[in-house]
């Protein structure tokens, strides 16, 4: 019976082991010690990578989490929209929602450097903008949270699927609720994700149809915005989505939507008589309540992976597959 009970437990034992070999193989399974061995450093290289980017433009923060964002919307958080396109080659940077508009590469390739410095070959360019997207939100004074990582690299990109994925600012809510839902996030993680539009710009083209002529903006900051954004010209003329606190991390934009102060269509579509007015009130008048859900939705997001047979790598240079 000792016996047995002894041969029994080994066998369970070597089935843990067995286990925990075949997920720390997969891609799937994801850990915020993922490097604590083959990187220890990695998160401080990352750190102050991300505080000299912020030293010289804080808006970068704000370009390096929507790049976090178009990544993971894009057949899950691989590292794709960092591939340059090239004579053979159609990646997702001139897809529409990026192309003059998606920023902060040349943060990403200089973390980049100095992680291959310390750790060659080991941490993949998905890692490296996962983490600090989530630096660059704590940097401007927001949360903070542990980044599961284990990411690989893709090997190609789509720029169809970056067009057909992510949403454009003169979307309805139904149409939000829905993209986000293709992506298993559900609309209370979509209204606290937009919350990234707290920090940040946006080029005028994006919301001088609002700002000119619809019904649901306070007059006010109408006219502020207007001020920048003519009606025919000055189309990249850049604006804060926040009019309160342009580059730093609160609940500011949801009290902005109560006050019909939302730059983008878009983002007023949050707080105009839908499902979701409930939950914005909530957020502006709880900033606790808004980084918690802000941070529920991100870990959601960036668990967003490659289907299973993508090819992947770990890869050298962010902007080509090796
Ligand atoms: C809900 C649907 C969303 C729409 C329609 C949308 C649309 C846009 C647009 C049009 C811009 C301005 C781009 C430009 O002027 O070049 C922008 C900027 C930005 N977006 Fe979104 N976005 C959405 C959701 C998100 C999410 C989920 C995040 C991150 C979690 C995010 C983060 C940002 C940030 C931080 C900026 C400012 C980037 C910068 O200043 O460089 N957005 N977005």
């Amino acid at each position: 019976m000792a016996a047995f009970a002894t041969r029994s437990a080994a066998f369970l034992g070597l089935a843990v082991v067995l286990c925990f070999l075949a997920g720390a193989a997969s891609a799937q399974q994801l850990s915020p010690n993922f490097y604590s061995r083959s990187c220890p450093n990695l998160a401080s290289i990352v750190r102050s990578g991300m505080t000299a980017a912020l030293q010289t433009e804080r808006r970068m923060g704000a370009s390096i989490l929507r790049l976090f964002f178009h990544d993971c919307f894009v057949n899950g958080c691989d590292g794709s929209i960092l591939l340059d396109d090239t004579s053979t080659f159609t990646g997702e940077k001139n897809a529409g929602p990026n192309a003059n508009s998606a920023r902060g590469f040349e943060v990403i390739d200089a973390i980049k450097t100095r992680v291959e410095a310390a750790c060659r070959a080991t941490v993949s360019c998905a890692d490296i903008l996962a983490l600090a997207a989530r630096d660059g939100v704590n940097l401007l004074g927001g949360p903070t949270w542990s980044v599961p990582l284990g990411r690989k690299d893709s090997r190609t990109a789509s720029q169809s699927a970056a067009n057909a994925n992510l949403p454009g600012p003169g979307s309805s809510l139904a149409t939000l609720i829905a993209m986000f839902g293709n992506k298993n996030l559900s609309p209370r993680d979509m209204t606290a994700l937009s919350g990234a539009h707290t920090i940040g710009r946006s080029q005028c083209q994006f919301f001088r149809n609002r700002i000119y002529n619809e019904r649901n903006i306070n007059a006010s900051f109408a006219a502020l915005r207007q001020r920048t954004c003519p009606r025919s010209g000055g189309d990249g003329n850049l604006a804060p989505f926040d009019v309160q606190t342009a580059d730093g991390f609160d609940n500011a934009y949801y009290q902005n939507l109560v006050g019909q102060r939302g730059l983008l269509h878009s983002d007023q579509e949050l707080f105009n008589g839908g499902s979701q007015d409930a939950l914005v009130r909530q957020y502006s008048s709880s900033p606790s309540q808004f980084s918690a859900d802000f941070v529920t939705a991100m870990l959601k997001m960036g668990g967003l992976l490659p289907s299973s047979g993508t090819q992947t790598e770990v890869r050298l240079n962010c902007r080509r597959p090796n």
